[in-house]
């Protein structure tokens, strides 16, 4: 590489997408619109740069240690945001009479996080973010999931494809505290827990004794995490939890909103970031092959937190980079060049303006076209046509040009004719040729 050439590649863990990549991105932009606002969630969007005292929190969690952070022209503390949560905050506190008083709001956007680059796993990510602000009832949790549930089904994926698995951190509390394990001990415990699917049990074990747990108590834990059920759950002396109680009536709405296949009781998921106060979710491909899909909770300390009043709040983050995995995977043959209705194309420069005066009454009925600049014989212009994904190739040769005329080929079924370039005789023989429907008026 000589000292003035550049890198071709991104930044390690960040992305370029290329055109092929926006056939998917565009149907996952639109299936998330859809879900929130067919759903009654509005939109907002917050700056990727945030104060770092916004974003940073003290508590030590790893998402932290990971904000890509620097400062500005001023001085300034400034950071890419790792998550759109604090914005939200902000922007709903800031605004409140922006924002209608059901309080479900929707944001997609871009985070950053340094992180190790793997599987699934990158240091920019694009998240769909749904929150419901205001609410305290655990209808608000089932009515979320419902909403990701359908964006998943809008992606191509059932029930069989992933799970919902979702827990209580009340409940985790309740049974810690029945262990004798309270106060910042059960904190550092729930940590621990947080990362026991990426470890070894001896690992687990060894991580739990060091911040104090004790061999008892942590048979006791492997129990509680290895729970299926809400009977399960009973049977560990946990019928009078607040926590149990919560996730009784949260099941009980997912059954009347449709999702119960959706959705499992796991009390092995904890969530690793420390505002959650209630019922915490995340959703895993049933290969177990990736990082989770999406995940949330209910947070309703961080509002008083942030800006000194309190409200309540569940939401979750949907990230672009695991679901398209799984969509590749199940869906291989939707990942091509994204189609166009028809590319135009001649054998020279002199029929450009028979070309371009076509293309422009194609535009008008709205279809896509595409116009091909460079000449070429026809051999190389179909060539070209069936590359760029066309449905039909429209092209003047020297002969078609003498005798003002334009040759159709439909490129999908092999059909091919050839039809006078007068009025609008072109136009309206593509549009045959599509099967599309006119308004009557537009050729
Ligand atoms: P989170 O679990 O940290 O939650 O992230 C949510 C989702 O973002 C993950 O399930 C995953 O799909 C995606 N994601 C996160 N980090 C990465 C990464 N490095 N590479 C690829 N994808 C990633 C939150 O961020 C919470 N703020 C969600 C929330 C909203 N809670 C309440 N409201």
């Amino acid at each position: 590489m000589s000292k003035e050439s550049i890198d071709k590649n991104p930044l390690r863990g960040m992305r370029d997408f290329v055109p092929q990549d926006w056939i998917f991105r565009k149907k996952l932009m639109r299936v998330w619109e859809d879900a929130a606002e067919k759903s009654g969630f509005v939109r907002y969007e917050t700056p990727i740069v945030e104060p770092l005292s916004l974003l940073e929190r003290k508590s030590g969690e790893e998402i932290s240690e990971q904000i890509y952070n620097f400062e500005d022209k001023s001085g300034r503390k400034i950071a890419l945001r790792p998550e759109i949560t604090p914005s939200m905050v902000r922007i709903v506190s800031s605004r409140p009479d922006a924002f209608p008083t059901q309080g479900k709001v929707y944001s997609i956007g871009q985070c950053f996080r340094y992180e190790r680059a793997s599987l699934g796993r990158k240091r920019e990510h694009f998240q769909w973010n749904i929150d419901i602000v205001g609410e305290k009832n655990v209808v608000a949790e089932a009515y979320l999931i419902k909403t990701a549930v359908e964006a998943m089904e809008g992606l191509g994926f059932g029930a069989d494809d992933y799970k919902v698995r979702v827990n209580s951190r009340q409940l985790v509390s309740d049974y810690l505290e029945k262990i004798d394990i309270v106060g910042e001990l059960a904190k550092g415990v729930m940590g621990v827990m947080d990362k026991k699917d990426k470890i070894s049990p001896e690992a687990f074990a060894e991580m739990l004794a060091e911040i104090g747990v004790t061999g008892e108590q942590t048979a006791e834990i492997n129990n509680f995490m290895a729970a299926k059920s809400l009977e399960d759950l009973c049977q560990l002396g946990l019928k009078d939890s607040a926590g149990l109680k919560a996730l009784e009536e949260f099941a009980a709405y997912c059954k009347a909103l449709g999702i119960e296949n959706n959705v499992v009781i796991d009390p092995a998921i904890v969530r690793g970031l420390a505002y959650y106060t209630g019922i915490v979710f995340e959703a895993f491909d049933t290969q177990g092959k990736y990082r989770a899909i999406f995940g949330g909770g209910r947070y309703d300390n961080l509002f008083e937190k942030l800006t000194g009043r309190p409200n309540f709040a569940v939401g979750l983050g949907f990230g672009d980079v695991v679901v398209e995995e799984l969509h590749k995977e199940k869906y291989p043959d939707e990942t091509t060049v994204p189609e166009a209705d028809i590319l135009l194309g001649g054998y020279s420069e002199e029929v450009r303006e028979e070309l371009l005066g076509v293309f422009s009454r194609l535009r008008a009925c709205r279809f896509s076209a595409d116009f091909d600049f460079k000449p070429a014989n026809l051999g190389k212009f179909l060539t070209r046509a069936n590359k760029r994904n066309a449905k039909v190739a429209a092209y003047i040769g020297e002969i078609e040009s003498k005798q003002g005329q334009m040759l159709l080929k439909n490129l999908r079924s092999g059909e091919q004719q050839t039809v006078m370039l007068d009025d609008d005789g072109a136009s309206a023989a593509i549009e045959q040729m599509l099967a599309a429907k006119s308004n009557g008026n537009c050729i």
